[in-house]
């Protein structure tokens, strides 16, 4: 069996039973495309629901605060993603409607290629190839192809050679089939090789090269950086302020970050790291319960210690607050 039936075979009995699937409401699908796109799905899932049932149109979600996405989507990090969502929202609503091409799906905020051929093919089934790192995954294995992921020429390599694959009247079952059988069968350490319907014909199992595909560049070390907050504790109240505009953390709550512990503060943690895209940050964590409320640095106010919860905050602080 040639690669594309093999795959869409396997999809229709393989294919996991995921809710944005049994619908074509192109609202639905694309909210689940934003939360999947730095998210597994069994994490993402709930936050699917969460989000359906709370906005369930885009008018609704268009109409809501900023402040209350947020909250909704506390806990999935990457919060540019919410807010872009939110902003989507909104460009959709004044369009009059979700659109219907690849290039109207492409110009909205927070969807690059990937989400746009997904988008388009799930919900309009328009014939455009997902390209994401299983399929890269998928396609560097069985071709046995080695140029190595991450560069331009792998991009159009890959995308010209999914293309030709992708079936024009199946779109999103190929696409899909694709995204599963990478992330269930062809995984990154120790895919499911002896019972693989591709396996009779998989160049990277002929020859040996299944660990070795595919190929990745090699990238640089992801930088280091140092951070503290102190957590102010007077009387049940505590001292946190808002992000600015300008970083990944814009709109979101923090307590009191400084580069000088105060006399009394105890540390919680040491180093505490946390891994973004491109960074990690190593935190220091004090907790400070001076007897009465002290100047506050520009910027930061008191609240109640109990409305914690109802303010976004990015996931290394929500880590943080756990360690208390
Ligand atoms: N990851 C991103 N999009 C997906 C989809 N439609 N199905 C499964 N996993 C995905
Ligand atoms: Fe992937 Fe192994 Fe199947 Fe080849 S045989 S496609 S490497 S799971």
């Amino acid at each position: 069996m040639a690669f594309t039936e093999t795959i869409l075979h396997w999809y229709a009995e393989n294919g996991r039973d995921l809710p944005w699937r049994r619908t074509r409401d192109p609202y639905a699908v694309w909210l689940s495309e934003i939360i999947l796109q730095q998210t597994r799905v069994a994490q993402g899932w709930s936050y699917w629901e969460r989000f359906m049932a709370h906005f369930p149109t885009v008018e609704a979600l268009a109409s809501a605060p900023e402040d209350e996405v947020l909250r909704l989507w506390q806990g999935l990090g990457y919060y540019s993603r919410a807010r872009n969502l939110h902003a989507a929202a909104r460009q959709i609503v004044a369009l009059g409607g979700f659109p219907g091409t690849l290039e109207g799906i492409r110009a909205l905020k927070g969807v690059g290629d990937y989400t746009a051929a997904a988008i388009g093919s799930i919900a309009f089934g328009l014939p455009a190839a997902v390209v994401d790192g299983n399929v890269y995954r998928v396609l560097a294995r069985y071709f046995g192809l080695a140029t190595p992921v991450g560069t331009t020429a792998a991009k159009k390599e890959f995308t010209e050679l999914a293309q030709r694959l992708l079936p024009a009247d199946e779109p999103a079952a190929f696409n899909q089939g694709m995204m599963d059988f990478g992330a269930t069968c062809c995984t990154p350490v120790n895919p499911a090789c002896m019972t693989c319907p591709l396996q009779p014909s998989c160049q990277a199992f002929a020859t040996g090269r299944v660990e070795l595909l595919p190929v990745k560049k090699t990238s640089a070390k992801p930088v280091e950086r140092h951070l503290t907050y102190v957590y102010v504790r007077v009387d049940g109240a505590t001292a946190i302020r808002r992000r600015g505009p300008g970083d990944i953390w814009q709109g979101l709550w923090e307590p009191w970050l400084t580069e000088e512990v105060p006399d009394g503060a105890r540390q919680v943690v040491r180093d505490f790291k946390h891994q973004l895209t491109h960074r990690t940050l190593l935190t220091d964590f004090y907790l400070w319960e001076p007897p009465v409320r002290p100047p506050l640095p520009e910027g930061y106010v008191w609240i109640e210690e109990a409305e914690l919860d109802r303010y976004a905050k990015p996931r290394l602080v929500e880590l943080l607050l756990e360690k208390l």
